[in-house]
């Protein structure tokens, strides 16, 4: 059961009495960042990512708090409400930033657990550093929680603090969900650390995957290197003693969005106007094609450049019939392989661009922005076929949100195989991104798909994504993490 819904005075109330949250969602960052001074607005911006996308809503929803990093340096805030929700700062220095965040997260983690696209790097200063994060969020919320709270712990930044937090507060019911793919065993064999990680994970109650793979993986890794013994998806979980403290259960629960939200919006008159708006600014081409990402090396952007650019030179696109949107949103731009990735990515825009762009149409508008969620579901309206080409992705929500926004049923969308999404939306049109012929036929299948056909998939796309959208994904987990107590304390 998702927590008590929101009463308007209950964020004062509880901190008042200082009796603490009964239900909290830790995550690396807060769903808002800070912005620098020198920026325009009230110093805050959505955070990037899916994350946020699907938790959001969630929070907005239920009487909670949320503890995380507020995306600045060396800044220590008080707990504050922001667009109805309780937000507790976790601070982090510069140095804590290098070493937890784009050290050991994005340039080990992120790496390794996506089929290691790009070289992991294994330091140990950097583990170190890891370490004294995850125990400092886990303070942070034992600090917060309520008497026998649910604690639902998020994603691959923080994969110790289930175990602390148990070691903390054995009251608490605590979930993890890892929103990135789990890798198999034999990548995950080269962490150095890969027997910390498992522990530290094996300290909640229930473990969510995005893909039943990647519950297998886990289970798997934490057979080959504790030696723990797997049943039913379940570890008998033991103390220092050696007596069982718990049983954790590790399961896949496939994350998703917020249909209505994104359904509402794409009725709305103004989204519609400016969707129009959009493709008159392009010339009024035939077809709009669409890509949305972080500009990261796991999104496959640069296969979908070399797709494209090839299908302009074989003359199979025409700059005056298509145009290419490719929104790429900043992403950790202090790690050294996003800064090559946006090179690369930027130099091969360029280059396309210069071959066969005229002075009235553009072969790819290249926009290196993040955009409000109204900018991004009219475009979406705007886009007759959407490209998703990752190379490995835990879900991939883009997908979904181009989806939710085609609300008459027409477009085309074209999918990675090795995304999460891939496991449900098997409407799409499947492409292996690394096969370059093969993605320029399903580019060229999209663009030329009949209007019946089109329908066919898209509704099917469709009734799948509104039956399972992100509230039914957070209940679910949150119900099984209940069942799952209910059924061992008896
Ligand atoms: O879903 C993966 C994820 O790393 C989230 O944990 C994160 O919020 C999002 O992508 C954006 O990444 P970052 O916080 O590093 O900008």
């Amino acid at each position: 059961m998702l927590p008590e819904p929101k009463n308007p005075e209950s964020t004062e109330q509880r901190t008042n009495q200082g009796t603490g949250y009964d239900f909290i969602v830790v995550s690396n960052r807060l769903p808002v960042d800070r912005v620098p001074d020198s920026e325009p607005g009230d110093g805050w911006r959505r955070s990037p990512g899916g994350l946020v996308t699907a938790l959001a809503p969630v929070m907005n929803k239920t009487d909670g708090a949320w503890v995380g990093w507020h995306g600045a340096p060396d800044e220590t805030l008080d707990a504050f409400d922001h667009d109805n929700m309780r937000l507790i700062p976790v601070p982090l220095t510069e140095h804590e930033v290098e070493f937890y965040y784009e050290g050991f997260s994005n340039a080990t983690l992120w790496p390794l657990y996506h089929d290691v696209i790009a070289q992991p790097e294994f330091h140990r200063t950097w583990w170190d550093t890891y370490r004294t994060i995850n125990r400092r969020f886990a303070e942070a919320t034992a600090a917060a929680a309520d008497q026998n709270a649910t604690v639902w712990v998020q994603d691959y930044q923080l994969q110790l603090v289930p175990q602390y937090l148990r070691e903390m507060r054995p009251d608490l019911r605590i979930g993890f969900f890892n929103h990135i793919p789990f890798p198999p065993p034999e990548i995950f064999a080269q962490l150095p650390w890969r027997r910390s990680i498992i522990n530290g994970l094996l300290g909640a109650d229930l473990i969510g995957f995005q893909r039943p793979n990647d519950a297998g993986n886990f289970l798997r890794s934490a057979r080959r290197f504790l030696g723990a013994s797997v049943k039913q998806k379940q570890v008998h979980v033991r103390d220092a003693a050696g007596n069982i403290s718990h049983i954790a259960r590790a399961e896949a629960f496939p994350i998703s969005i917020d249909v209505n939200q994104i359904q509402e919006l794409a009725r709305r008159e103004d989204i519609i106007e400016r969707a129009a708006q959009i493709r008159h600014d392009l010339g009024n081409p035939r077809t709009v094609l669409l890509g949305v990402d972080r500009l990261d090396y796991t999104k496959g952007i640069t296969h979908r450049l070399k797709a494209y650019g090839e299908l302009l030179t074989d003359g199979d696109v025409k700059v005056e019939n298509a145009a290419l949107i490719q929104v790429a949103s900043p992403s950790r731009e202090r790690v050294e392989s996003y800064r090559l990735l946006r090179e690369e990515v930027e130099g091969t825009v360029g280059r396309i661009n210069g071959t066969f762009d005229t002075m009235q149409n553009t072969a790819i508008r290249y926009l290196h922005h993040s955009y409000p969620i109204e900018e991004m579901v009219a475009l979406y309206l705007a886009a007759d076929v959407m490209l998703v080409t990752a190379l490995r992705d835990g879900m991939n929500l883009v997908a979904k949100e181009y989806l939710a926004a085609r609300v008459n049923n027409t477009g085309a969308l074209v999918l990675s195989e090795f995304t999460g999404a891939a496991d449900q939306l098997r409407q799409a049109l499947m492409v292996n991104p690394h096969d370059i012929d093969g993605l320029k036929e399903s580019i060229m299948t999209a663009i030329n798909l009949s209007p019946a056909e089109a329908g066919r998939r898209m509704r099917a796309m469709r009734r799948h994504i509104v039956d399972h959208d992100v509230e039914r994904w957070s209940q679910d987990f949150l119900n099984a993490l209940d069942q799952k107590a209910i059924r061992d304390d008896s």
